[in-house]
């Protein structure tokens, strides 16, 4: 099987999230593992998006966020609930969207390339299952349009994986 990502023939974000809303309904099709769904989001994400360095996702594990599969270089494994963007938006139950991350409070460093970042927190019947983080090389890379945008992604996501009876998916 082939499965190929055809690039979006346009400028405007909306209709480039458009574009990967199908693409993703199509990658998900018929697959609830946490894992494989979280894998191909990850690379559609990162092969789709102009000025991105890091696309992919934290799972929530026994109380922190643990790295799952991701594109880019090796981040850092572990975050605490509350710390940094990814741990900030686990916590609020919100996107975070920060043009500068060096004036971020706590913003954790994993690539020293990253200067802006959007963080997605995935919350599946009211328990956490991680985050959907996204870095760029450029400050202020992402504004409200790429919010709402991944937030749909994140949703069509959401609704593929199946609720596992696990202790991950607590909070
Ligand atoms: N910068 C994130 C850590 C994860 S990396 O960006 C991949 C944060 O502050 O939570």
């Amino acid at each position: 099987m082939t499965i190929q990502i055809a690039k979006a023939e346009t400028d405007s974000k909306a209709e480039l999230y458009v574009h990967l809303a199908k693409q993703l309904r199509s990658l998900l099709e018929g697959e609830h593992d946490l894992i494989a769904n979280a894998a191909n989001f990850a690379a559609l994400l990162y092969h789709s998006l102009p000025d991105v360095n890091w696309t992919g996702f934290y799972l929530y594990k026994e109380g922190e966020l643990v790295l799952g599969p991701f594109q880019g270089n090796p981040a850092c494994v572990r975050i605490t609930i509350g710390k940094g963007v990814c741990g900030t938006a686990a916590e609020l139950r919100q996107t975070v969207v920060v043009e500068n991350v060096h004036e971020f409070p706590g913003h954790i460093a994993c690539d020293s390339a990253a200067n802006s970042e959007i963080v997605v927190p995935l919350v599946k019947d009211k328990r956490l299952i991680g985050v959907l983080d996204l870095d760029s090389p450029s400050f202020a890379r992402f504004d409200d349009e790429d919010a709402r945008g991944l937030n749909e992604l994140a949703e069509i996501f959401i609704q593929a994986v199946q609720s596992s009876s696990g202790s991950e998916f607590k909070l």
